[in-house]
């Protein structure tokens, strides 16, 4: 089962804040829960947040604990009156260890405080074990795929398809593998209702390349023909790249909210506001003054 960590109401947070050191803090994920005449929907992603135990470090020069918070702020402090989150990946700094984890909940608290359901997915630098027992997940609980975080979030407006690209934490390349894919085969067959957005942790790529989605054009060759699915969402590069697949489906790299690789691309997070026959992005910069700070991509869905 994925790791969603449902949105606490006031009064309940204040209960279990005194009861967070002594048990479990979380329980059973909260569908997104439809509204009627729901006409655009508004959801706050976020990608490759890599936060260590000491909330202090830096690398890279950004100190990734601070960029987390300060896109937390802004993202709560959106008009727009977000669905949810759904962070794509790398909420661990290096290896995904239980202390990395410890920090990474006290962090997105403010999101859960909001009432926001924050859904989250593994990246190559996540362990699924510790992930799991820090944020308060039953691992007993059976998985459609096994070793697998995956869930299919229905909204009104679309559904949404969260994979687990994760092979080896600490390892760069990712996979996910012939089981995942062929539930993802159903899953989509057993959605056709709305337009499908698919999140990966791993880069998505048209040809191959080894830090990459490995079976990148395995799930391009089952995405391309279920005319439901209009965009993919991935992390991992810590580049922010819009750009279009042949198929017409829209390929989304989130920046991250951590240190970027090249240091002209930005770091922040994105706005994303579904609509009925499009979904439009915002890129909002921790660095204000960057050149892409505020850039809107308006992505209709494929025929
Ligand atoms: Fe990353």
């Amino acid at each position: 089962m994925p790791i969603t960590l449902p949105a606490i109401p006031r009064r309940r947070f204040l209960q279990q804040s005194l009861a967070a050191a002594c048990g479990s803090l979380l329980s059973k994920p909260q569908a997104v829960l439809a509204e009627n005449a729901v006409t655009e929907q508004a959801w706050i992603l976020f990608s490759d947040c890599h936060i260590d135990e000491n909330s202090e470090l830096i690398a890279r020069e950004a100190k990734m604990a601070e960029n987390l918070s300060r896109c937390i702020t802004e993202a709560l402090a959106w008009s727009a009156k977000p669905a949810g989150v759904i962070v794509s990946g790398d909420c661990a700094y290096l290896h995904g260890l239980r202390e990395d984890y410890a920090t990474f909940s006290t962090l997105v608290q403010p999101l859960r405080k909001a009432a926001l359901p924050v859904h989250l997915m593994m990246g190559n630098h996540d362990d699924r074990v510790p992930f799991a027992e820090v944020l308060g997940q039953d691992i007993t609980m059976p998985s459609p795929v096994e070793h697998r975080q995956i869930a299919v979030i229905e909204s009104p407006l679309v559904n949404w398809f969260l994979l687990d690209s994760l092979d080896k934490t600490n390892g760069t390349p990712g996979v996910l593998g012939e089981d995942q894919r062929a539930w993802l085969e159903n899953a989509l067959d057993a959605h056709t209702d709305k337009p499908a957005i698919v999140v990966v942790h791993h880069n998505v790529v048209l040809q191959e390349s080894k830090n990459a989605l490995q079976d990148s054009s395995e799930l391009l060759a089952l995405l391309r023909p279920r005319k439901q699915v209009k965009a993919c969402i991935y992390g991992h590069t810590h580049t922010w790249e819009v750009k279009p697949d042949e198929s017409g489906i829209h390929l989304i790299n989130l920046p991250p909210t951590a240190y970027v690789f090249n240091k002209a691309m930005p770091n922040g997070w994105v706005q994303a506001t579904v609509q009925s026959d499009a979904l439009k992005l915002e890129l909002r910069c921790l660095d204000t003054t960057h050149s892409k700070h505020g850039e809107v991509k308006a992505l209709k869905w494929r025929a």
